[in-house]
């Protein structure tokens, strides 16, 4: 039986403590996902400079030209030739990041365009839409009359593009048109077509991925990266100027994981979207070191730690009384950022990282905590350097591992560093490959296996939040058809939204969360309430039953957290002490269901609803209730006190 002291334990838990990792590029995350752009290699920036995923019809070539750009940050255009009077109608389309979905609602479309003095286009019209890949099925269609376009010069159009009946797959492609008749040299740079967005943000967020990202209620997010902060070299970093401002402006940059990071959805996209769906932001800020494994020397470091305070003050700043705050207030953003946590670099245990994190962490904590007193920095390891505020500590294991670490934060000396659980994920549902999780056995979706195992090792966060400050999975979004990475907490491709196995089960946790830790032992036949010993079984463990009591102050409610790794259901009854109400609560139930294997039950692409949550409803007479707890499960009880 579980007993629960309905009596403050005086150990609070952070409201950020459920978080996830929101690292640009891997996956193709943001371009090609969480990003609404629906335009793959806009600027023709992929496989350096290259008109990579541009389809030419009609009779008509294409090349990529540089003279007169567009933007020093966008230098390469397409030049689009048709060079005898065609009968034909020409032109290009593309296909999007592995597809576009074409849905009944309004797009907003837009290119920056210069016909050369040669050109000439039979009344100024161009056709704009979307089809099927050959052509032959139009979906929709809009023309726009580009005649206020000077001949050699660049000039902006946008329109909307409105779509009836929606196309049956998402196999389609965006088109621009010249009439038969056309002919000459037509440069286009920045050619882009959006959906309506997540709370119609310009340039914002894609409605569905976004939605399910909120609905998670993660406390906190890190962004942007991961090894995407870092880049591939050091002049490939995450530069925050380089991300703001106008799209023409924007130069981006190799991605480290894939293809072109356009940075179109950069730093303020980023926050904002953040902001939106309630979560703190956990700042990543780049620390001199790059994914090849160079540092930045000590003596040319300061070019490196200006750039961040001027990130800082670019999103803390007063918008009256400082550049930087005036720069984002000039941006459309007057009100500061809440900025509270900053992680100063990423993962620098790694490769030669160690060799330099000691002077490097040095310099930026030391410039950047004088300079930021209401900032908590955390730093990527302790190895080498004097002891952090906070550090970050990153799993991709087993599920055996997880299971077996259930204490692993009790062991971490006290007062401190505080520990940021920057990414973690069950990899690998074979528990035999935990010395090598990457290699045989990586799933691709995570399991219930998976999911329960993250769970038990998340109890062990909530009974540790005296020194863990947050846990996040890692990474949270995956294009299925773009995939460098598995497993995702959000899968998608261009027309649908998974909810995997383990977004699940964090889903229940954040949304479930108490602020205080109630004292509570878990008993057998053969144990009494009181003989139980703190990190003793009984205490947040018995068996394969792990659990956790909290309340939510705020509403004055219990909220038991419990993961199962038992073959076989548990019947758990409860006795609250302190508390002789009746009352009616909730139970949410995840689970794979009785005598299934849990690393077979997945939520998959192709089977999205294997598991789902169930809720039921529990009752307490006189603070006592009983639950059966399925075998390999996560439940929530949450109930009024
Ligand atoms: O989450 C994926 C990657 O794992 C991150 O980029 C990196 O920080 C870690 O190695």
């Amino acid at each position: 039986s579980l007993n629960i002291e309905n009596a403050d334990s005086g150990q609070a838990i952070p409201s950020i403590m459920h978080g996830v990792i929101l690292e640009t590029n891997i996956n193709r995350g943001d371009d090609g996902g969480l990003y609404a752009e629906l335009i793959y290699n806009r600027a023709f920036q992929e496989n350096g400079r290259s008109l990579d995923g541009w389809l030419i019809f009609g009779q008509a070539s294409a090349n990529i030209n540089t003279d007169e750009p567009l933007s020093t940050a966008l230098p390469a255009q397409m030049r689009f030739s048709i060079n005898a009077q065609s009968n034909n109608i020409s032109g290009f389309r593309n296909g999007g990041f592995a597809g576009i979905n074409v849905a009944a609602q309004n797009y907003t479309a837009s290119f920056f365009y210069r016909p050369l003095t040669n050109s000439y286009l039979p009344g100024n019209t161009l056709s704009i839409g979307f089809s099927d890949s050959t052509g032959q099925i139009i979906y929709a269609m809009q023309t726009v009359n580009v005649s206020k376009a000077p001949i050699n010069q660049w000039y902006y159009f946008t329109f909307i593009i409105t779509v009836v009946n929606a196309a049956p797959t998402s196999k389609n492609f965006f088109f621009i048109q010249f009439p038969s008749g056309s002919q000459g040299d037509f440069e286009f740079n920045l050619i882009s077509c959006f959906p309506p967005t997540f709370k119609n943000r310009p340039n914002g967020a894609r409605n569905d991925i976004a939605q399910v990202f909120s609905d998670l209620k993660p406390g906190c997010v890190r962004l942007p990266g991961g090894d995407d902060l870092e880049g591939l070299s050091i002049p490939e970093r995450f530069i925050w100027n380089n991300t703001i401002g106008f799209l023409e402006n924007r130069p981006g940059r190799r991605g480290r994981w894939i293809g072109y990071n356009t940075q179109g959805f950069g730093l303020l996209e980023l926050l904002t979207f953040t902001e939106d769906i309630g979560a703190t932001p956990i700042l990543a800020v780049y620390a001199g070191y790059s994914v090849d494994g160079k540092a930045v020397p000590e003596d040319q470091l300061q070019p490196y730690i200006d750039e961040v305070i001027n990130e800082l003050d670019f999103l803390t700043a007063s918008a009256d009384s400082n550049k930087m705050g005036g720069l984002r207030k000039r941006l459309g953003r007057s009100q500061p950022f809440d900025i509270r946590y900053v992680e100063i670099g990423n993962e620098d245990f790694n490769g030669y990282g160690p060799q330099t994190y000691g002077y490097r962490w040095r310099d930026f904590y030391n410039a950047l905590s004088q300079r930021f007193p209401n900032i908590t920095f955390i730093a990527t390891t302790t190895t080498s350097i004097t002891t952090p505020p906070v550090v970050d500590d990153h799993n991709y294991q087993v599920p055996l591992f997880y299971i077996e670490n259930f204490r692993r934060y009790e062991n971490v000396p006290r007062p401190g560093p505080k520990v940021l659980v920057g990414e973690f994920a069950v990899i690998n549902d074979d528990d035999s490959q935990m010395d090598n999780p990457w290699g045989s056995g990586r799933i691709s979706f995570s399991s219930m296996k998976s999911a329960v195992a993250e769970s038990v090792y998340r109890i062990g966060f909530e009974r540790n939040s005296d020194i863990i400050i947050a846990g996040l999975y890692a990474p949270i979004l995956q294009n299925v058809d773009i995939t460098q990475w598995t497993p995702n907490l959000i899968v998608f491709n261009a027309s649908s939204v998974l909810k995997t196995t383990s977004y699940l089960a964090q889903k229940i946790f954040a949304e479930n969360l108490g602020n205080i830790i109630l004292h509570s032992t878990a008993t057998n036949s053969t144990m009494t309430h009181q003989s139980v010993q703190q990190g003793q079984e009984g205490d947040g463990k018995l068996g394969n039953l792990y659990f956790i009591a909290t309340k939510n102050t705020d509403n004055n409610t219990l909220i038991v957290k419990l993961a199962s790794v038992d073959s076989n259901d548990t019947i758990v009854k409860t006795q609250i002490h302190g508390s002789m109400a009746s009352a009616t609560g909730t139970a949410y139930i995840l689970s794979a269901g009785p005598g299934v294997d849990p690393s077979k039950v997945a939520n998959t692409m192709d089977n999205p609803n294997a598991v789902s949550i169930v809720t039921k409803s529990i009752s307490s007479i006189n603070g006592t209730w009983s639950i059966t707890i399925p075998s390999w499960s996560v439940v929530v009880v949450t109930l009024p006190l």
